[in-house]
């Protein structure tokens, strides 16, 4: 099979579980994978203002579903992640950044003193510190994709979740006053073979209404 036709077979397989088969457990060799999917994952100057929580408690999944709005993939699926993001982006942030640039690229940390100059420029005193927190959401979502499609090539379901109560998750998992803050949550597993939604056609805009070539 081309490398085409593997990506877009997966791309057409992928959709949101809404029924898990509780039974089947993802290897722990694809479990690495797709963590490294998480890590991996670009961010804006690479600052990574994320944290994933994986729940594995099962008496902790059953109280995060009753505050999100009861889906049972919270409990059934294989694997449960919690994507949070950084509350706070500040000077000493983007220096623990370049400090850790410096000691695995082996530079000089003044060397980076640009690159600081230029991110604390836009991010703390330019017009993006006024909406900081959705720009560390934004780069929470982009794993979020990373971790959807390297699941899809693997075989594995998932479901992308914003159904479910932020500032509750937040008190559940302990985040309150931790500097995280919880955005959405993806459920990884296998589909239940009685899921119907496994056999909705997709419904997206055509080429042409979501493309457009200047
Ligand atoms: C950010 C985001 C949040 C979503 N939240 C939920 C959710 O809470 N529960 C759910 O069943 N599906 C959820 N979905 C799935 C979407 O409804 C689904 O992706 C969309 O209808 C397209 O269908 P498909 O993914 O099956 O192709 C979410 C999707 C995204 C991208």
């Amino acid at each position: 099979m081309s490398n085409n036709s593997l990506v877009q077979n997966a791309l057409n397989w992928r959709y949101a579980v809404k029924k898990f088969d509780a039974h089947r457990k993802i290897s722990a060799a694809d479990w690495t994978t797709l963590k490294e999917s998480l890590r991996l994952s670009p961010s804006s100057y690479g600052l990574q203002p994320w944290k994933f929580i994986v729940v594995e408690n099962n008496d902790l999944r059953k109280q995060l579903k009753e505050v999100s709005w009861n889906q049972s993939q919270v409990t059934d699926c294989s694997h449960y992640v919690v994507l949070t993001y950084r509350e706070k982006v500040d000077a000493e942030f983007i220096q623990t950044n370049m400090a850790k640039i410096a000691q695995v690229r082996g530079v000089n940390l003044d060397e980076l003193k640009g690159f600081e100059k230029a991110i604390t420029g836009d991010l703390i005193h330019g017009p993006r510190a006024k909406v900081i927190e959705t720009w560390a959401q934004r780069q929470v979502y982009i794993a979020m994709g990373f971790l959807l499609e390297t699941a899809a090539l693997l075989g594995i379901d998932s479901t992308p979740m914003e159904g479910l109560d932020p500032a509750a998750y937040d008190t559940l998992l302990g985040l309150n006053n931790s500097g995280w803050k919880t955005v959405a949550a993806v459920a990884l597993g296998y589909r239940h073979a009685e899921d119907p939604f496994q056999n909705n056609k997709k419904v997206r805009f055509d080429e042409a209404e979501i493309f457009e070539v200047k």
